[in-house]
């Protein structure tokens, strides 16, 4: 596939201290690609999702998005993080504000939207996220599952080049986990490039394109979804995924 590619980090290394939590890292991650990256806990899955909207700064090597190196600070970083979506495990809604108002409150601030032409969007992705319904709720009156569609919703309000989910479905009780992977899957489908920290295999199998492995800090392995879970080429690989399809 000739890959058009939106994300690109070359040569990336980071430490935390005398910790060095990014090794070497080169990933493409192309347009409307899926990327779904695994490894064991500590291996560095969430500071790589967090190097890749800035939240974390590197050493050395670089990453771009959209042919452009990251942005350092002040308004071109605000866009950045507005063009690459971030979920994460918890749902980071604000408790005092409407599920309406969580959705809008960025595209105002960020995007300057005015408040009606914000308010009509964030209608449209919460009943695209199945949570129309439940707009004039506040947070803690929700599950967990629909808190975190409702974190996607107000992502995508954004209008991101890319998203980045960190364990999107890890503090879900299972009988949520599906419904915010629907989620993903359609936005997958429709062509949202996305990078996925996740042990969700049926997710992987069903819309990735490539499967990333880490290990130590170092992307081992990087292939397609299928080939990965049935033939994983290195021992740290296999070892990780007997572990977890045994469980
Ligand atoms: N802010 C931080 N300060 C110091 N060490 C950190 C920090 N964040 C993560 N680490 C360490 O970096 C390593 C990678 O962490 P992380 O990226 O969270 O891994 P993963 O998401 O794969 O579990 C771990 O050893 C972790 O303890
Ligand atoms: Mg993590």
């Amino acid at each position: 596939m000739a890959v058009d590619p939106l994300i690109e980090l070359r040569g990336v290394n980071k430490y935390y201290g005398e910790l060095h939590v990014l090794r070497d890292i080169d990933l493409t991650v192309g347009r409307g690609e899926v990327v779904v990256v695994i490894g064991p806990s500590g291996s560095g899955k969430s500071t790589l999702c967090r190097t890749i909207n800035r939240l974390e700064t590197v050493e050395s090597g670089t990453i771009t998005l959209d042919g452009r190196p990251l942005p350092q600070e002040g308004r071109a970083l605000a866009r950045l993080r507005a063009e690459v979506g971030m979920v994460f495990q918890s749902f980071n809604l604000f408790a005092h504000k409407t599920v309406l108002q969580n959705v809008s409150l960025a595209q105002v601030k960020v995007r300057g939207r005015g408040k009606d032409d914000a308010d009509r969007r964030s209608r449209e992705l919460l009943d695209r996220v199945g949570l129309l319904a439940h707009a004039g709720k506040y947070p803690a009156q929700l599950s967990g599952g629909q808190q975190q569609r409702v974190a996607i919703a107000r992502a995508l309000a954004m209008e991101p080049k890319a998203m980045l989910f960190d364990e999107p479905t890890s503090a879900l009780d299972p009988e949520m986990i599906n419904e915010v992977l629907e989620v993903m899957r359609g936005l997958a489908r429709e062509g949202m490039t996305m990078v996925v920290v996740t042990h969700e295999m049926g997710f992987a199998r069903a819309s990735a394109n490539r499967v990333v492995f880490m290990a130590d800090g170092r992307i081992v392995e990087d292939r397609d979804p299928e080939g990965f879970f049935t033939n994983p080429g290195s021992d740290r690989a296999k070892d990780f995924l007997s572990k977890i399809l045994k469980h």
